[in-house]
């Protein structure tokens, strides 16, 4: 969700005001993807490199995450959106951490999209924290193969993303779900997050529609290949396209 700041420097105001409209468009962009029938949606946050930016921007980024929290929690609940989150909680303040598990409890029991918060995340974070469980899970060496260590990784809940968008016009992965999206469709916009709304998400899915996924096979021209929830089988017997963003 990149662009916050250059949009609120193009109105002159504060870094922050473009924070508060980021979280303006998620709230939108959530709802446009439930719509949608898309079933995992996963938003990168905060990362765990934004701790370097101005202390002053980090505090307003986890009280902009309280007050989101607790003026959207109960629309989202009631619109069957379940909330979860990935990343290194045990870094992150008690009254954060407190905030988005309880957010995460309040809505275990919805289905209709699964909305992952990455906080605190990183694409090799998560790698290390998985190969650690890993370890001390007792797996042995010669037994830890891409399907196991798959079974540790943060979102080991959801499909591998189908489609990964990036706002904001930079084209870079940015450390973001690093082992998930090997196979991901991207999409790079030069639209500002708070821009971003469902008619520039329909035009990432009519992207993505178009792609031939072949997942390091010969492909075919088969139909409706990229088509997101057309089921296919990878080449490594892992379900195919499946429904995530
Ligand atoms: C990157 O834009 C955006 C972030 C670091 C924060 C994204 C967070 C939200 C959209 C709000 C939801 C999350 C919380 C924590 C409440 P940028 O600031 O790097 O934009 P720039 O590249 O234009 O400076």
């Amino acid at each position: 969700m990149d662009g916050n700041g250059r949009w609120a420097r193009k109105r002159f105001m504060p870094r922050g005001v473009g924070h508060k409209a980021g979280v303006d468009a998620l709230v939108k962009v959530v709802q446009a993807a439930a719509d949608r029938h898309i079933g995992f949606l996963t938003v990168f946050a905060f990362s765990s490199e934004n701790w370097k930016r101005p202390e002053e921007e980090v505090s307003g980024l986890m009280s902009l995450l309280l007050v989101a929290l607790s003026k959207h929690l109960v629309k989202l609940k009631a619109d069957g959106v379940r909330i979860r989150v990935v990343g290194d909680l045990a870094n992150v303040s008690e009254k954060v951490r407190n905030a988005l598990l309880e957010a995460q409890a309040a809505t275990v029991d919805n289905s209709r999209l699964i909305l992952t918060v990455a906080f605190n995340y990183g694409g090799r974070w998560d790698i290390v924290q998985a190969a650690r469980q890993a370890m001390l899970a007792g797996v042995p060496a010669d037994q830890l193969d891409e399907a196991t260590l798959s079974r540790y990784m943060a979102m080991n809940y959801a499909p591998d993303p189908d489609l990964f968008i990036r706002t904001g016009g930079e084209v870079r992965l940015s450390n973001f779900l690093l082992w998930q999206s090997a196979y991901a469709e991207l999409y790079f916009t030069d639209c500002l997050w708070p821009d971003f709304d469902d008619r520039e998400l329909d035009k990432a899915l009519a992207s993505y529609v178009q792609r031939e996924r072949r997942f390091g096979d010969v492909g075919s021209s088969g139909e409706g290949e990229g088509a997101i929830g057309s089921g296919d089988d990878n080449d490594d017997g892992r379900a195919g396209t499946s429904d995530a963003v």
